[in-house]
């Protein structure tokens, strides 16, 4: 078996909670046992929107430095693979500008997630904002990644990078095959469907999303908090006055009790079905002591050893360096062959 390329990226963009860990970083875990894994913090995407949205430099370097922090103590290994932030390796601004030309105005003003995150007031958003799905092509397509884990929401930025990667080897498919690669220099990169608990959803309101910038911290529970809090978090989050089902169909319509079941699940690595075998026809009372003992034994140690590495940037920063150092050697190589095709000449 061949050994496929991953790539994936998390924003710096503060306060890392379970959606992202289980929904993104569990998954990046699991994935270094199959494939190479190249695993990027997003720093260019991050300042896309208003500085006091991303917060500012010291803000921006300590997101940074988080992300990577969350990394390492989830368990990817910095050394078998590559963790790095985007803004060291210079070859992902440089793909993203030929990938600007190769990009249409037509498939860019089709992005859901531009006009949610613009709003109405769409003039005043930054250019980058709305380049910011080409960028994403290009961290995928400068290691010619071939599998990408993405949550939902991201699925209509990886058919683009597919676009790009399409119209890219047509566009040029006689340089490319006179400067010696095959007719798909570009891999047209596939989405990694991850396992139960990929959507995360509010502690708060079982419809919608957990996230950052919820404004109850009750909503979520953050990668920061201690035991304390995250049994707090848990005991008030809201349920439904029903037992739990016996089985998964009975979660239809019951979103609070779907979503605790799926974080119980996800958590111990579990399907939904057999988390209910086990508590169908429980009150929530018991459920949910059962989930407080789960979530503290399984995210004590994550947040224990990310407090630790949050007092030793030193140690984080020099894995970011090194991550670049291995990250660039193989960007340097595709930007070589995209200016050969392109047509740029280079430094001899
Ligand atoms: N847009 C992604 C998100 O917000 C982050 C991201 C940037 C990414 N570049 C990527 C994910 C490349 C996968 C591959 O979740």
């Amino acid at each position: 078996m061949t050994i496929q390329r991953v790539f994936s990226g998390v924003q710096p963009t503060g306060n890392l909670h379970l959606g992202n860990y289980l929904g993104a970083i569990v998954n990046f875990v699991k994935l270094q046992a199959t494939h190479n894994c190249i695993y990027c913090v997003v720093d260019l995407h991050a300042i896309t929107v208003p500085i006091p949205v991303w917060g500012g430099p010291d803000e921006l370097r300590r997101n940074t430095r988080e992300v990577t922090a969350a990394f390492i103590a989830a368990g990817i290994d910095p050394k078998t693979q590559v963790i790095f932030n985007q803004s060291q390796v210079a070859g992902h601004a440089e793909l993203t500008w030929v990938f600007n030309c190769v990009a249409r105005l037509g498939w860019l003003n089709r992005m859901t997630q531009f006009k949610e995150k613009a709003g109405k007031d769409r003039e005043n958003a930054s250019i980058g904002l709305y380049d910011y799905p080409v960028l994403m092509a290009a961290d995928i397509l400068l290691y010619r990644a071939t599998h990408v884990p993405v949550g939902e929401d991201q699925k209509q930025h990886l058919e683009l990078s597919r676009d790009i990667a399409q119209k890219f080897n047509n566009d040029f498919a006689a340089s490319i095959a006179s400067n010696g690669h095959n007719d798909k220099y570009f891999p047209l990169p596939e989405p990694v469907i991850t396992g139960p608990a990929t959507r995360v959803m509010s502690l708060r309101d079982g419809a919608k999303k957990m996230s950052k910038s919820d404004p109850s911290d009750y909503s979520r529970i953050n990668l920061s908090d201690d035991a304390d809090a995250i049994a707090q978090k848990i005991r008030k989050a809201k349920t439904d006055p029903e037992p739990l089902p016996s089985e998964e169909k009975g979660l239809e319509a019951r979103p609070e009790a779907d979503n605790l079941v799926g974080i119980f699940a996800a958590l111990s690595g579990r399907p939904k079905a057999d988390v209910l075998r086990e508590f169908g026809g429980a009150q929530f009372s018991g459920f949910k002591s059962n989930l407080v003992d789960l979530a503290v034994a399984k995210l004590g140690p994550l947040t224990a050893e990310m407090k630790r590495l949050a007092q030793d940037p030193g140690y984080v920063e020099q894995v970011l360096a090194d991550g670049a150092e291995r990250a660039g050697t193989i960007a340097e190589q595709t930007i070589r062959d995209v200016k050969d095709i392109v047509g740029f000449i280079r430094k001899q």
